[in-house]
């Protein structure tokens, strides 16, 4: 990674502002998935540890501006507290004077999380006033946010322009397991792309298909492909004015002789409802009042054998309506396979909330190369933007 990072200044005695993506899942004023708040462990343990004075700064989902009480961070606190092994307290508000008061109390090796900062405006403004403020609080900014890295916000670029910035170790190893999927592959590289919309993938695609020896496409998007195709597809899910985009990736991979795997049969429901009658169809012969769900078991047999020789593979987007269990099979079925691929050396590098479920409910995430804890900014990565809070952090030519 060409960006200074955490290992690049001394933090002892300093105050380090550390942006950090707590964006989790809360469900009773619980968190139900941690693995944002893991991820920053090593950055964070490793400042406190050499004596700085860490504050932490994070959005919590989408409150417009405005407190939203179930937004607060006051459970992603307790569980940071839980994995940390000591208390970090969080403050009423992001800005404000009871704030500043919290953080001039604060001694080397302590940490505080101000509270969501989404709750002003002037967060996703990239107000400079406010971007002032918040890098008032600080002599350095670290960004660890690699999730939000592709939002230019307050916390993400405008105070970052003010403070010696610098990458933490998470936005460390998602740049370089990314950067080496789209500069250096081993090959032969593949792709498996699901997910509903192919709009969501179509820049991906097009930066991907100069790179990858083969695509596996699966998902609602892959009925796109379908109707490029000739097929109907009954009541699935359809971009309608996205058929030209898939027609042109088609040809594109055509002419690159990129290998382009599409179903050849699909699981289909009466409706996309729990307990809905289904079946097994080719993917030529969809039923009219039906709806395509998942890949079938011959697609699941043709992406592992196209997969197979494969040294690297990305995968991006569950195969199906996954999160209805019965048509899961598709997408757990590439979980458990990428897993085996991973056990004999193949890189295998998993992004996007369902598929990284996927391979949590399986008790596979471990066995993965990388597992991007990025959704948006993983496929903004993969389109080939420079992240605007990637971009403002200190080059590393310039130490
Ligand atoms: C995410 O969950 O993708 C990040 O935290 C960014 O959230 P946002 O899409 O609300 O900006």
């Amino acid at each position: 990674m060409d960006k200074q990072t955490v290992r690049d200044f001394d933090p002892s005695g300093k105050r380090v502002f550390v942006r950090v993506d707590f964006n989790v899942p809360l469900e009773d004023g619980k968190v139900t998935d941690d693995t944002r708040i893991r991820a920053a462990l090593p950055t964070i343990r490793y400042l406190l540890d050499k004596g700085a004075i860490v504050i932490l700064a994070s959005h919590l989902g989408r409150p417009k501006g405005k407190v939203v009480e179930s937004m607060r961070l006051r459970p992603v606190a307790e569980r940071l507290s839980q994995l940390l092994g000591r208390s970090v307290p969080v403050t009423g508000d992001a800005i404000g004077l009871g704030t500043t008061d919290a953080l001039a109390r604060l001694k080397p090796g302590q940490a505080i999380l101000l509270e969501n900062l989404r709750f002003h405006p002037e967060e996703e403004a990239n107000d400079p006033e406010f971007a002032k403020t918040l890098a008032s609080y600080a002599d350095v900014y670290v960004n660890d946010a690699f999730g939000t890295a592709h939002r230019a916000h307050a916390s993400t670029v405008g105070m970052a322009e003010l403070l010696p910035a610098y990458a933490g170790f998470l936005m460390e190893r998602e740049i370089n397991a990314l950067s080496r999927l789209i500069e250096n592959p081993e090959r032969p590289f593949a792709a498996v792309l699901g997910g509903a919309k192919v709009s969501d993938k179509v820049k991906v695609l097009e930066n991907l298909i100069a790179k990858c020896d083969v695509f596996c496409i699966g998902g609602g998007m892959a009925n796109t492909f379908l109707v490029a195709m000739g097929h109907t597809v009954g009541k699935s899910l359809l971009e309608a004015d996205r058929v030209d985009d898939a027609k042109r990736i088609l040809a594109d991979a055509e002419a690159r002789g990129v290998t382009f795997v599409l179903p050849t049969d699909v699981v289909v429901a009466k409706e996309v409802t729990r307990g809905a009658e289904r079946k097994v169809v080719q993917a030529s012969k969809v039923p009219n009042s039906w709806s395509i769900v998942d890949v079938g078991p011959s697609t699941v047999k043709a992406f592992e054998e196209a997969l197979q020789p494969a040294r690297t593979v990305l995968w991006n987007g569950p195969l199906g309506v996954f999160e209805i269990p019965t048509f899961g099979d598709g997408t757990r079925a590439m979980a458990r396979f990428l897993a085996e691929r991973a056990d004999d050396g193949v890189t295998t590098v998993v992004g996007g909330g369902d598929s990284v479920a996927a391979l949590d409910q399986l008790g596979l995430a471990e066995k993965m190369t990388h597992v991007s804890t990025g959704g948006g900014a993983s496929l903004e990565f993969l389109e080939g933007i420079t992240l605007p809070g990637v971009a403002v952090l200190r080059d590393r030519e310039a130490a």
